[in-house]
C-alpha cells in the first residue's frame, strides 16, 4: 500500500481529549527493558490526520528488531513530541511480536507534527525512529468536510465504505489533494481560478467542474487552506511543529 496521508480521521475519533491530564508524572516509572533491539520501525499509524486537540482514529504501532530484522519482546520505546500532543501510553515495551502500540492525541495548534519513538541497543546507543501526523485547525477542517462532499469522489482514487471512488473512470486522472509535487507547484490565485472556473480556467479537462455557484470565497479558501496543510512534500508556507528534543 501506499504511504499515504490518511483521511480517515472523523470515522471513528471524535474523543475530546484532555491531553497531559491522562498521565501522572511518575506513572511510567521502572519500567525495565528485558531485550534490545538495533533498529525501529514504523509498523501503522504514521501519516494520519486528524483535528487539533483530538486522539488519531489509529494507533501508532511501532516495532523493535534486531540485527537481523526479527522482532524483539520487552525493549523499551518512549514516544515524544511537540507541546501539546500526548501519547497513551507515552512509553512501554515491546510484546511478544516486538509491537508497542499507543494513542495520539494532537495539540492545539494545526499543522504538521514531527514525532519520536526511541529505543536503545544493549550498548546503550540510542536509536530512533521520526514520526509525522497532521492537525486540521478550524478552516482545515471545513476544507476537509468541503473535500469529503464535492471533490474526494473525483480526487480520491480509494472507496470507502461511504463513498464509491469515481477517479479510475475518468479519462483525465485528477491528483489526491496530498500530491505535493502537483499541486505545490500551483499559486492559490490557480486554485481559486480552477475551483471556481472549472478545468478550462487553466486549459485543463472540463472533467474539472466549475465550483463558483455552488461555494462561496470563504470556502474555497478552506479547501485551499486544507489542501496546502495535508501536501506531501510539504508546501513551503505551511506550518511545521517540530518535536521537542
Ligand atoms: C467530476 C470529477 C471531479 C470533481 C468532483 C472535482 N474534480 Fe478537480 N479535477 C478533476 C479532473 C479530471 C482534473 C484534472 C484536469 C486536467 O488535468 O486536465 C481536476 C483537477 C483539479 C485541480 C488541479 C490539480 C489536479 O488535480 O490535476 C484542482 C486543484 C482541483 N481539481 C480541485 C478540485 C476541488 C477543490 C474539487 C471540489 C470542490 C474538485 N476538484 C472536484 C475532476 C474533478
Amino acid at each position: 500500500m501506499m504511504n499515504r496521508w490518511r483521511r480517515t480521521f472523523f470515522a471513528a475519533s471524535l474523543i475530546l481529549v484532555s491531553a497531559g491530564c491522562t498521565h501522572k508524572p511518575g506513572a511510567v516509572a521502572a519500567l525495565k527493558p528485558t531485550g534490545f533491539g538495533a533498529a525501529l520501525v514504523e509498523s501503522s499509524g504514521g501519516k494520519q490526520i486528524g483535528p487539533t486537540g483530538m486522539v488519531l482514529a489509529q494507533p501508532l504501532v511501532v516495532q523493535v528488531n534486531d540485527e537481523q530484522g526479527t522482532a524483539v519482546t520487552g525493549a523499551l520505546v518512549e514516544f515524544s513530541g511537540p507541546a501539546g500532543a500526548s501519547f497513551d501510553p507515552p512509553s512501554g515495551l515491546t510484546d511478544s511480536s516486538g509491537q508497542l502500540s499507543t494513542n495520539v492525541a494532537l495539540g492545539g495548534t494545526a499543522g504538521r507534527y514531527q514525532f519520536a519513538a526511541r529505543t536503545s541497543t544493549k550498548a546503550q546507543k540510542s536509536v530512533e525512529l521520526k514520526i509525522e501526523e497532521i492537525a486540521l485547525g478550524y478552516q482545515e477542517q471545513v476544507g476537509f468536510q468541503l473535500d469529503s462532499k464535492y471533490c474526494a469522489r473525483c480526487h480520491d482514487p480509494e472507496s470507502t465504505p461511504e463513498r464509491v471512488s469515481n477517479h479510475d473512470n475518468l479519462e483525465v486522472k485528477p491528483h489526491p489533494f496530498t500530491e505535493g509535487d502537483t499541486l505545490n507547484k500551483m499559486s492559490d490565485a490557480e486554485l481559486i481560478a480552477i475551483i471556481g472556473h472549472g478545468g478550462p480556467a487553466l486549459n485543463k479537462s472540463a472533467l474539472m467542474p466549475p465550483y463558483g455557484y455552488t461555494l462561496s470565497k470563504t470556502e474555497i479558501e478552506a479547501l485551499i487552506a486544507y489542501i496546502r496543510l495535508i501536501s506531501d512534500p510539504p508546501y513551503h508556507a505551511s506550518g511545521m511543529v517540530y518535536a521537542q528534543k
